[in-house]
């Protein structure tokens, strides 16, 4: 069982695949973490994450299986992430690692669950259920704010929407890879509890 989970910047995409992870005995993956893993590498190294030769280097020196670090939670790594998502080269290293995830999860699991912004059309076009998460942009932004400030890291709410604002756009807008709908369910989270949104996925899941 594979499961896509798309959609744009903090919209709830992480929340509503660990329960469907769990309910389902699913391996998880948060792609956002490969690119921000490689945002991360960048910020740290001071270099720029516009130049390929920098954002290619960055792929081979990243070990996509290490990459809890809170440190690429912040917004800068954010959107050194969405700058480097925007080569194809880039896309392309990390197309392998994210597919053989999705058809070989670790023994005992029964499938996989991949969020991200092109699971649904790249990574995983042939998955089983695909789902598009949304939100208003003013709700993701707190909820964004919230989790910086829990994690102890700056920002403040306007920085938080100005800086979402300006990676869905980048997101939307590239050439390669852009964020899409493609043959999914659209939910909108909103005005919904997390246990709310998992209900609308669950049941979904039981009449396709
Ligand atoms: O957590 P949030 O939704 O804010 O972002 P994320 O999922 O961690 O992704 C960070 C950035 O990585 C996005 O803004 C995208 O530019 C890029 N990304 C992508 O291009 N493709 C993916 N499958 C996942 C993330």
């Amino acid at each position: 069982m594979i499961i896509a989970i798309d959609g744009p910047a903090a919209s709830g995409k992480g929340t509503l695949a660990k329960k469907l992870a769990t309910h389902f005995n699913l391996a998880c993956l948060d792609t956002g973490r490969l690119y921000r893993a490689l945002g991360s590498t960048i910020l740290k190294d001071r270099k720029d994450p516009k130049d390929l030769k920098v954002a290619v280097n960055a792929v081979k020196k990243v070990d996509l299986k290490s990459i809890q670090d809170i440190e690429l939670y912040t917004e800068k790594v954010a959107e050194y992430a969405s700058i480097v998502a925007s080569f194809p080269e880039v896309r392309k290293e990390l197309l392998g690692f994210q597919r053989e995830f999705a058809n070989y999860p670790p023994k005992g699991k029964l499938g996989a669950v991949l969020d991200g912004r092109d699971i649904g059309s790249v990574v995983c076009p042939g998955a089983d259920y695909k789902f598009f998460v949304t939100a208003s942009q003013e709700v993701r932004a707190l909820r964004r704010y919230k989790q910086l400030q829990e994690n102890g890291l700056k920002g403040t709410y306007a920085s938080v929407l100005a800086d979402i604002e300006q990676r869905d756009e980048r997101d939307r807008t590239r050439k390669v890879s852009p964020l899409k709908v493609v043959d999914a369910l659209v939910v909108d989270t909103s005005d919904k509890t997390p246990n709310e949104v998992f209900t609308d996925a669950l049941s979904y899941i039981n009449t396709k």
